[in-house]
């Protein structure tokens, strides 16, 4: 039906919806994307790299990042991230270490990254752009946590406004369009636009689902109309949660004052992570009591932590239910567990998140012969 469009030529409103889209977020050109920000950071490496092009990534890229290396053929030169200790999680990339990736290949054609982490984390991204563009490279950015970043002053810049090329966004995971959508975002004049086009169309369904792309410009629309108000809402929420988690003995949030470090220099506020490590008991055990006696499911665990999303569907109801749940996880396991991982965790970490180059392209390892081998005897 001509009404529809083609998400694959829009003419009509798929279009509009795109053009409004890009408008909103500020880029030269938005696409729709119905398998994801996987699809989208697919897209974005197709339609940036050549087979054999070399590309700088951290080592703790998304598999979708690995899946976009092995369908461009691309080559990946691993950056370590810096691991926080005491966290036991890893934050962004240092400005040095991208320094000497760069210095040591010259030769690459881009850094891919992920901006914020999904801690919300955040590095001073503009300094990478102006960085890597100085030595003409292109910066793509996994942004899956980050679309409604444009829409309060107290969150970190966005990465087009920090100038990166592309930026892939999951609009259904922080913002309000239905599971499986996101958008892929480009700004400025490094990027083909028609190049990704075809990336996109080579990649998405001929039969795209347009209750799923609609509902990707019904939250563009609210994000236009409303997202100051909603998202300075969420981070006023957050913050509060924070605040309230840090009374409680044993517990701990960290918030703008911890990102003093290399590689986090900014938090988006409204992730709230909650160390549980002062309890004795590890992420995953709060996971299963919060869910299992109180009712809540958290976004992640992790060996030391909780992680939240404070959403601008949330209310003080919701806060108020959760900082409960909390005090109470605290008052009854606090000193109870025996879980200490401390002194094996960073090493675990450092050694998973080596730097350096493969031994075999990821296209090339996924087209040979394979077999299962025990994590220890890998190499
Ligand atoms: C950092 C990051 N990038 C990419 C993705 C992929 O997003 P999607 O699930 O929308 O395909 C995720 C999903 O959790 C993510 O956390």
């Amino acid at each position: 039906m001509e009404e529809l469009d083609d998400l694959h030529e829009p003419t009509m409103c798929i279009k509009e919806a795109q053009e409004l889209a890009a408008a909103l977020y500020g880029a030269d050109a938005a696409w729709f994307m119905i398998n994801g920000t996987t699809g989208a950071i697919h897209t974005m490496l197709m339609g940036a790299l050549n087979p054999g092009d070399v590309v700088l990534v951290p080592r703790n890229a998304h598999r979708s990042m690995i899946g976009g290396l092995i369908l461009a053929g691309a080559s990946p030169v691993y950056i370590q991230p810096e691991i926080d200790e005491r966290l036991g999680i890893p934050m962004g990339l240092c400005l040095a270490d991208i320094e000497s990736a760069v210095r040591a290949h010259p030769e690459a054609k881009a850094l891919a990254l992920v901006y914020p982490t999904y801690y919300g984390v955040t590095i001073d991204l503009q300094a990478v752009a102006d960085f890597v563009h100085g030595h003409g490279m292109l910066l793509l950015v996994d942004e899956a946590h980050g679309p409604h970043l444009k829409f309060s002053e107290k969150l970190p810049c966005q990465a087009i406004d920090a100038g990166a090329d592309m930026a892939a966004q999951s609009t259904h995971k922080i913002v309000g369009s239905l599971t499986q959508t996101s958008m892929l975002l480009a700004r400025g004049p490094r990027v083909d636009l028609e190049r990704v086009r075809q990336a996109a169309s080579l990649l998405q369904s001929t039969s795209p689902n347009q209750l799923l792309l609609a509902s990707l410009d019904i939250a563009r629309l609210q994000l236009a109309e409303q997202g100051q108000a909603l998202i300075g809402r969420a981070v006023e929420l957050a913050e509060s949660l924070r605040a309230a988690i840090n009374q409680i003995d044993g517990l701990w949030s960290f918030g703008q004052e911890y990102m003093t470090q290399d590689g986090a220099s900014g938090l988006d506020l409204t992730k709230v992570t909650v160390s549980v490590r002062g309890l004795g008991i590890s992420g995953p055990e709060a996971e299963h009591i919060l869910r299992h006696t109180y009712k809540i499911q958290c976004e992640l665990s992790d060996a030391y932590n909780l992680l939240f999303i404070i959403s601008y569907a949330d209310t003080e109801r919701e806060t108020g239910r959760l900082l409960a749940a909390l005090q109470a996880l605290a008052r009854d396991h606090r000193g109870q567990g025996s879980f200490e991982a401390a002194a094996k965790l960073p090493r675990f970490l450092s050694r998973a998140c080596c730097h350096g180059r493969h031994s075999l392209l990821p296209w090339s390892g996924c087209h040979s012969c394979s077999r299962l081998a025990a994590l220890q005897r890998s190499r």
